[in-house]
C-alpha cells in the first residue's frame, strides 16, 4: 500500500518537473547546464520517509534528521546534534501572543499533522525552483552600499559596546502586490559584521514561485555561504510540523482581521547555537549552530534591525511596503512590529525596548516609518 503510494508519487513528480520545466519563461538550457541542474537537484532533494503535499501545491519530503541540508556542511561532520535537542535557556519569560478581538495569529503548519518524529519537512526543490533562483538579485547583505534595497527600518544604535545575545517581535502579516523579480518583506535581522541572520515573511515570487506570504529566514556566515531557507547548509531544522518556508494563512485585511506573528531569535549561552522561535506556541524552529559562523558570532550581534524591506529590479517600479499604505500609527491599519525585545549578551533576561529605536528609511516618497516608544509602523505604496 505505502509502496504503491510511493510509485504514485514518483510518477506524479516526474510529471510535474516536465510539466513545470517547460514552463519556465521559455529558457533553453543547454545539455550542460541541464546536467548541472540534475546534479544540484540529486544533492538538495534527499529521500522521503513521507511527502505531504499542501494546497499551495508545496512538495515537503519529510527526511531524516540526520539527512536534512546542514549537516552537508564541512563544519557540521562531527557534530553531536540530535531530533530532540532543546535548548538550555527557557522560552517561559519571553512574549507569548495574547490575542485580542480582531487579532489572530496568523497559522504556517502542515497539513496531516506534519512530519514523523526524527524526520523533518523539507521542501522539495524542482528544477524550476532552480531555473528562477538564478534570477534572484544579491541579498541586501553582500550588496550593502549600492544595494537596490529599499528599507524603513528601526534599528539599535551602533555603539562600541552594543552587544545582544537575542531579540524578539510580534508583526502583523500582509500580502502586498508584487511580480516579477520585485519582493516585498518585513523581517528581524541580527547583525555581527558579515554574519547575518534573519526571519520574517515575505513575497517573493523569484525565491518561491509565487506570490504568497511566506515564512523565511535568511542567513550569511561572512565568508562563503549566503541564502535563504534551507537552501544552503546553514540552518538546523527540529520542527516536524511548520516548514520554515510555510504559506501564512490568515494574512491582515487592512482596517479588518489583523493576522500577527511572534518571532524571537537567543542565544544558547551553553552551547552557542542560535534558536529560531514561534513565540505563540513556544516552539523551536530550530538553530543555526555555532560552527557555521565566525567565532565571535557564537556569543554575540552587535546590531538589531526590524522593519520592512522591498526590491525591485532596474527600471522596474517599486513595490508596495507593509500594508501597502503609509503608516497612519493605527494598529489595525498599519504594518507594525511590536514588543519588540532585546536579550544582553550574557544571558540574562529578555527585556522590551521601550525607548525611542533610531529609524532608517530610504525614499520618504515611496514609504515611511513612524516610532512611538514599543511600537514601530512601516510600509507605504512604492510607485503604483
Ligand atoms: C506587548 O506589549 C504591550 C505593551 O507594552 C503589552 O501590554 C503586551 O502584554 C505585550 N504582549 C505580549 C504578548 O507580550
Ligand atoms: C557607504 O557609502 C558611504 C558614502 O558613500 C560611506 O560613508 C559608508 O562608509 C559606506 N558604508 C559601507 C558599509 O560600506
Ligand atoms: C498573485 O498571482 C495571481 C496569479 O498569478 C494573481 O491572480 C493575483 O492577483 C496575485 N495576487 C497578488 C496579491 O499579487
Ligand atoms: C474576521 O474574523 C471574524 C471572526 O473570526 C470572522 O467571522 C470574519 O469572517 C472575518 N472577516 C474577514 C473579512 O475575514
Ligand atoms: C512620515 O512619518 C513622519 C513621522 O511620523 C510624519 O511626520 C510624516 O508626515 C509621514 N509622511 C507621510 C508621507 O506620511
Amino acid at each position: 500500500m505505502i509502496m504503491n503510494q510511493r510509485i504514485i508519487d514518483h510518477f506524479l513528480l516526474m510529471v510535474f518537473l516536465c510539466l513545470s520545466y517547460d514552463g519556465v519563461r521559455g529558457t533553453k538550457l543547454s545539455k550542460q547546464e541541464d546536467l548541472e541542474l540534475e546534479k544540484q537537484l540529486k544533492a538538495l532533494n534527499k529521500p522521503p520517509i513521507k511527502t505531504i503535499k499542501t494546497k499551495y501545491g508545496d512538495i515537503y519530503d519529510c527526511v531524516n534528521f540526520y539527512e536534512q541540508p546542514a549537516f552537508d556542511h564541512p563544519l557540521l561532520k562531527n557534530h553531536n546534534y540530535h531530533p530532540q535537542m532543546k535548548p538550555s535557556f527557557s522560552m517561559k519569560e519571553s512574549v507569548s501572543t495574547t490575542s485580542t478581538s480582531n487579532y489572530k495569529s496568523s497559522r504556517i503548519g502542515l497539513p496531516d499533522r506534519g512530519c514523523p518524529v526524527r524526520t523533518v519537512p523539507i521542501k522539495r526543490t524542482t528544477k524550476e525552483d532552480l531555473i528562477r533562483h538564478k534570477l534572484m538579485p544579491p541579498s541586501e547583505n553582500v550588496m550593502f552600499n549600492n544595494s537596490l534595497d529599499r528599507l524603513a527600518i528601526v534599528h539599535t544604535e551602533d555603539f562600541p559596546g552594543s552587544k545582544f545575545g537575542g531579540s524578539g517581535v510580534i508583526t502583523n502579516v500582509y500580502n502586498p502586490r508584487v511580480e516579477g523579480e520585485q519582493h516585498s518583506a518585513c523581517r528581524l535581522k541580527m547583525i555581527k559584521e558579515k554574519n547575518i541572520i534573519q526571519v520574517g515573511w515575505r513575497v517573493d515570487p523569484a525565491l518561491y514561485g509565487d506570490n504568497l506570504t511566506r515564512l523565511f529566514i535568511h542567513f550569511t556566515d561572512g565568508k562563503t555561504s549566503s541564502c535563504f531557507n534551507l537552501l544552503c547548509p546553514g540552518f538546523v531544522l527540529l520542527n516536524t510540523q511548520i516548514p520554515i518556508d510555510g504559506v501564512f494563512e490568515p494574512v491582515s485585511q487592512r482596517g479588518g482581521n489583523i493576522s500577527d506573528i511572534g518571532l524571537s531569535i537567543n542565544w544558547d549561552l551553553e552551547e552557542g547555537n542560535w534558536w529560531l522561535f514561534s513565540t505563540e506556541s513556544n516552539t523551536p524552529f530550530g538553530f543555526w549552530p555555532r560552527e557555521v559562523f565566525d567565532d565571535d558570532f557564537a556569543y554575540y550581534v552587535t546590531r538589531v534591525e526590524w522593519g520592512g524591506v522591498v526590491y525591485s529590479p532596474p527600471g522596474i517600479l517599486e513595490p508596495p511596503m507593509g500594508s501597502s499604505f503609509f503608516p497612519i500609527e493605527n494598529n489595525n491599519y498599519d504594518a507594525f512590529c511590536k514588543n519588540m525585545t532585546l536579550l544582553s549578551d550574557r544571558g540574562g533576561r529578555l527585556y522590551t525596548v521601550e525607548s525611542q529605536l533610531s529609524t532608517f528609511l530610504s525614499n520618504s516618497d515611496l514609504y515611511n516609518v513612524s516610532t512611538i516608544p514599543g511600537l514601530m509602523y512601516y510600509g507605504g505604496p512604492g510607485e503604483k
